[in-house]
């Protein structure tokens, strides 16, 4: 038998690969010539339906190729070429791999201890308390195990505005992070910078393990462009946000809302759609894996349409308000809507992950390439014990008036030939 073979065959019967291995040969082994008894029963003795170990049958393994298990497979994966498949080495996380982890795993950022070069990009960071809370968590564990963290965060805000209020990065963190970090801190934040348009900063990684939103903007990625159209957006934001016009305040242009009786300022950009399309493409692009966190209802929907194969989930022009929701979404805003806070599900047992995830119109992204979500776990609550969490999810407890918010693991892959 090819030794380098062999040897390569080793990581594909690894704990966090087996089930993916298994389900690949079992094809391999239904489109192979072998006879008729033979094909019947290695299939049998890989197990078909279960994502566990215990699905192996060792002795039918055995007596048909008189070896363990593991050296059963192993020699299966050497026979059936599944070894000479395999993607060239690369530093990127195979999302077999990612996927395995945060299935077996309650946080999703510790992947972070399990990569040699871990980095985050958190799109909208606001005040930077997620980077804090992250930081105090992951950084000493981090440090003891001899590893640098590169850490990047992007907001739109423009730094020394006078609109924005609280998101502003705060300059207490910035100088903790930059100034009086320690060398395996690499530490960035981009103010004034929009998350859709990051072709220009050729400071950000092209890839990073992880790649997080906190609290996506409202109306930002609640109203998807592709899905509703520029009229059906506008009139839906008069009737819920109120008028708003374009005015000067000290000079700095702003959005000005009349919301209520009450007149409130914003950024100038504060309405401007650009829909999950956006988020997702961007998110899987950069990421290895992706937290979307403290996402409120309406962006949820919203992204949900965008996740799933059912194009019945996204008809066109209608805005998703809470009593359109269950007719469109039928089954799986039931099963969704009945999830209590803390629990979570695989979005791909409530119904069937979109295959290809199209390009957005508002994103600005080179290297443009297929991709789509192979896990997407959905969870119900703004924060989970053991997990850093940005201010918005802190504040949601003191928000009677507002529904749980909800909180995505999403693996992305590339869709091959694409
Ligand atoms: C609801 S706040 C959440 C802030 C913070 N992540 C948190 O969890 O508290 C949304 C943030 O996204 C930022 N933002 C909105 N649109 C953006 C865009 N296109 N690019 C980058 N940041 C954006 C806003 O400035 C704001 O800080």
């Amino acid at each position: 038998m090819d030794p380098v073979a062999w040897e390569s065959a080793r990581k594909l019967v690894h704990r966090s690969r087996l089930s993916h291995t298994l389900d690949r040969l079992v094809e391999r082994i239904q489109h192979s010539p072998l006879p008729g008894m033979l094909r019947e029963g290695l299939v049998a003795g890989l197990g078909t339906n279960s994502a566990s170990a215990s699905r192996i049958d060792p002795a039918r393994l055995k007596e048909l190729t008189g070896l363990p298990p593991t050296k059963a497979i192993r020699s299966l994966c050497v026979y059936f070429a599944l070894v000479r498949e395999e993607a060239p080495p690369s530093c990127e996380p195979d999302p077999h791999d990612v996927e395995a982890f945060v299935q077996q795993n309650p946080s999703p950022y510790d992947f972070l201890l399990q990569v040699e070069e871990p980095s985050l990009l958190d799109l909208g960071a606001g005040d930077l308390s997620f980077e804090e809370e992250l930081l105090d968590h992951y950084f000493p564990a981090l440090k003891q195990n001899g590893k640098a963290l590169t850490l990047h965060a992007v907001d739109r805000l423009q730094p020394g505005s006078q609109l924005g209020g609280a998101y502003h990065a705060s300059p207490e963190r910035l100088r903790r992070f930059t100034c009086d970090a320690p060398d395996t801190l690499h530490f960035r934040f981009w103010g004034g910078v929009d998350m859709t348009d990051l072709s220009s900063r050729p400071h950000l990684l092209a890839h990073y393990t992880m790649v997080t939103c906190h609290a996506p903007a409202t109306p930002t990625f609640a109203y998807e462009p592709t899905r509703l159209s520029p009229a059906t957006i506008h009139s839906h934001l008069t009737k819920t946000k109120g008028e708003s016009r374009t005015v000067r305040i000290r000079g700095e242009e702003a959005l000005e809302v009349m919301h209520r009786g009450r007149r409130l300022t914003f950024p100038a950009w504060k309405f401007v759609v650009q829909g999950p399309l956006a988020l997702l493409n961007l998110a899987a692009r950069r990421g290895a894996l992706c937290v979307f966190a403290a996402v409120d209802d309406e962006v949820f929907w919203e992204i949900l349409a965008q996740l799933v194969e059912d194009p019945g989930m996204r008809p066109p022009d209608v805005v998703f308000t809470p009593d359109v929701l269950p007719e469109i979404f039928g089954q799986v805003h039931q099963d969704l809507s009945s999830l209590k806070v803390g629990e979570r599900c695989h979005l791909s047992d409530v119904t069937p992950l979109r295959q290809n995830l199209p390009a957005s119109t508002t994103l600005r992204e080179r290297n443009p390439g297929t991709c789509r979500f192979r896990y997407v776990e959905i969870r119900r609550g703004a924060v989970f014990p053991g997990m850093p969490a940005g201010s918005t999810a802190r504040q949601f407890r003191h928000m009677s008036e507002e529904v749980p918010p909800w909180h995505l693991v999403l693996v992305p892959e590339r869709v091959p030939g694409v």
